[in-house]
């Protein structure tokens, strides 16, 4: 907090904040930090008769050049200083940018721009501009600050190569929380619940689940909720650590269920054989070779076509690109197919949960 807060500082007297990027996990308070440092940093500089606007864009949906420009200068605008007003569409995207720049001179003296999610832009251009517009005399009368937020802890790598050379930025690793800093989290949301009704050891648990899980402070969170909810639809007084673990894996497994989403029977079939492989081991490495003869019997059973060994093997590569399961390729010798080994990246018991609310798969309990 404190070095985002000194990157940004200079706004506060009208002079142009260092640009910043933050790199993070997701659940280490990135996005939070970036805005309460904001809006704390708008509220001072007010005090100096400066005036300091921020706005957020979230890459993830804004995630080409037009679209940051347009979002980014109708968040500024206040048509009755800049005499303006952002067109939804019908703009060409010189048109967008040269009314950007008027709307940044004459509604603000330091613009944030906070860039979340930044590593789904597809495009940079956007970021050379913007970081060059005082440079390029785009905006004379106002200064522009660049926070650019990634969950992705490589990005600094990607990054570099691309922009380094064309502009000067501070970094910043957040680490994730540990479980004593999580447990700080979730006590200031102790108040949610009614005094007593949470056991003593429900938000130490929590957070050591948490913690384990990657220390994210939103799955925490979304523990603790859970647990309540669990607690309440039981027509308990208390939520306990049962209600808690409970919790825990209902989320994990949601989660899984949001990832696996949309993901057609025959990928399910693949994944099922590669649980019922494991042995109930989360850490369990299976060669293609044996996934492929358990789904043989899997596809058997469930009356589906049965695809070849480099189909599957080419599944097991989607399910890989999605973060369901880990894949280390071993070799591509020639005509022989991809060979390698996978496992999972969930507890086997929750995949196989997840996977048995699918009603095709579900016969095969
Ligand atoms: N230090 C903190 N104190 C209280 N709540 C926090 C803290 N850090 C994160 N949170 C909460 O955890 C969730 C995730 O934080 P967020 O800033 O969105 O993480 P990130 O952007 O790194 O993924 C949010 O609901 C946020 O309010
Ligand atoms: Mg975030």
């Amino acid at each position: 907090m404190a070095k985002v807060a000194q990157a940004l500082n200079p706004a506060i007297f009208g002079r142009e904040p260092t640009h910043l990027f933050i790199f993070g996990k997701t659940g280490s308070g990135k996005t939070l930090t970036a805005r309460l440092v904001s809006e704390r940093l708008q509220n001072e500089a007010a005090r100096e008769s400066v005036e300091v606007n921020t706005a957020v864009i979230d890459c993830g949906e804004q995630n080409t050049e037009a679209s940051v420009i347009k979002t980014l200068a109708s968040q500024i605008n206040d048509p009755n200083k800049s005499g303006m007003t952002i067109p939804e569409r019908g703009l060409s995207t010189g048109d967008y940018y040269n009314r950007l720049w008027q709307v940044l001179d004459t509604c603000s003296d330091v613009t944030i721009v906070i860039l979340d999610e930044i590593d789904m832009l597809r495009d940079d251009e956007v970021l050379r501009k913007l970081s060059r517009a005082g440079e390029n005399q785009k905006i004379v009368d106002s200064r522009l600050g660049i926070v650019g937020i990634s969950n992705k802890i490589d990005y600094p790598e990607e990054l570099t190569e691309r922009v380094k050379s064309s502009f000067s930025h501070d970094e910043l690793v957040f680490p994730s929380y540990d479980a004593n800093q999580l447990r700080e989290i979730l006590e200031n949301r102790r108040d949610a619940f009614k005094p007593g009704v949470l056991t003593d050891d429900v938000i130490p648990l929590a957070s050591a689940l948490a913690a384990q899980e990657h220390g994210d402070a939103r799955k925490a969170i979304d523990i603790l909720r859970n647990a309540g909810r669990i607690a309440r639809k039981e027509g308990s007084e208390q939520v306990t650590d049962e209600h808690v673990r409970a919790a825990k894996e209902k989320s994990e497994a949601d989660r899984f269920s949001e990832l696996i989403e949309g993901t057609a029977t025959q990928s399910k079939a693949v994944l099922y054989s590669l649980v019922l492989r494991t042995g109930g081991r989360k850490t369990a490495e299976i060669t293609t070779n044996k996934i492929y003869r358990q789904y043989l019997e899997v596809a058997d059973e469930l009356d589906l076509d049965q695809l070849s060994e480099r189909r599957v093997q080419e599944l097991l590569q989607e399910l890989d690109f999605l973060n369901v399961i880990q894949s280390e390729v071993r070799g591509r010798g020639r005509g022989q197919g991809v060979h390698g080994t996978h496992r999972l990246l969930e507890d086997p018991d929750i995949v196989k949960r997840v996977l048995l609310r699918d009603s095709r798969i579900s016969t095969l309990e």
